[in-house]
């Protein structure tokens, strides 16, 4: 494990939950790996800015065609993309906004997700080019959606499970923190059984790592 990325999409910090879980994550994982780079990209209070028309523009072109206007709109995007690259393990942390993501977070999977940069298309259709990574997300919810009626309004998990897919990120564990709208008692039984969801997948990806690096040194 050399790299951990944590990418923080509450507006709300530490009082956010998916901000305490998926920090406990990340400490979990460093105390496991002191020598891993952890990388957090704060979202809720560093903004990114939204896509512009520079930005659709130069997105298409070869770096050496842009104009200066689009290359500069194309610079934060490569910082996203080379922080995301450069880890072994994503952790994002989004609350439900709308029954979505947060726009934050929809930013920043807007900078991400590039045409020849973390995708590409063939004539097999797209590939995915962001591949050997584990995703954690880590998804707060005011309600309770895994079950119908509810499950339907669910546009969190099934889009990130989709567009992390769509760049190669297959390989994802979720930790969910649902009914914290629904008073006291709800809220402590969401903060525990996600603590000890958060902890048992650290605990499994660690032993996978483990039998990796086994396997590598054989
Ligand atoms: C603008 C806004 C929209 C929200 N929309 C929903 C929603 O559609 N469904 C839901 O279950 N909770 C919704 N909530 C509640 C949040 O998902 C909940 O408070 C969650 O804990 C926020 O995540 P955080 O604690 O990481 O900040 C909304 C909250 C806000 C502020």
């Amino acid at each position: 494990m050399k790299s951990i990325l944590l990418v923080l999409g509450s507006p709300r910090d530490r009082a956010s939950y998916s901000h305490q879980i998926a920090r406990r994550i990340v400490d979990d994982l460093k105390s496991r790996y002191p020598a891993a780079n952890v990388v957090v990209r704060n979202l809720g209070k560093e903004p990114l800015p939204a896509v512009s028309e520079a930005f659709v523009n130069g997105r298409v072109l070869a770096a050496d065609k842009r104009s200066a206007a689009e290359a500069k709109a194309l610079a934060v995007s490569d910082v996203m993309v080379g922080e995301l690259m450069a880890a072994n393990v994503l952790v994002l942390a989004t609350p439900m906004h709308n029954f979505g993501i947060s726009a934050a977070v929809k930013t920043w999977i807007d900078h991400i997700v590039r045409p020849g940069v973390t995708f590409s298309y063939s004539d097999k259709g797209p590939t995915g080019l962001v591949r050997g990574k584990k995703a954690i997300l880590v998804l707060a919810r005011g309600g309770i959606y895994g079950e119908e009626p509810t499950k339907q309004y669910d546009f969190q998990e099934p889009y990130l499970r989709a567009v992390l897919g769509f760049i190669g990120m297959t390989d994802i564990e979720v930790v969910r923190i649902e009914g914290v709208a629904l008073g006291d008692d709800a809220i402590r039984n969401a903060v525990t059984s996600a603590k000890a969801k958060a902890d048992d997948v650290v605990r499994v990806l660690s032993s996978e790592a483990s039998v990796q690096a086994l396997a590598e040194a054989a």
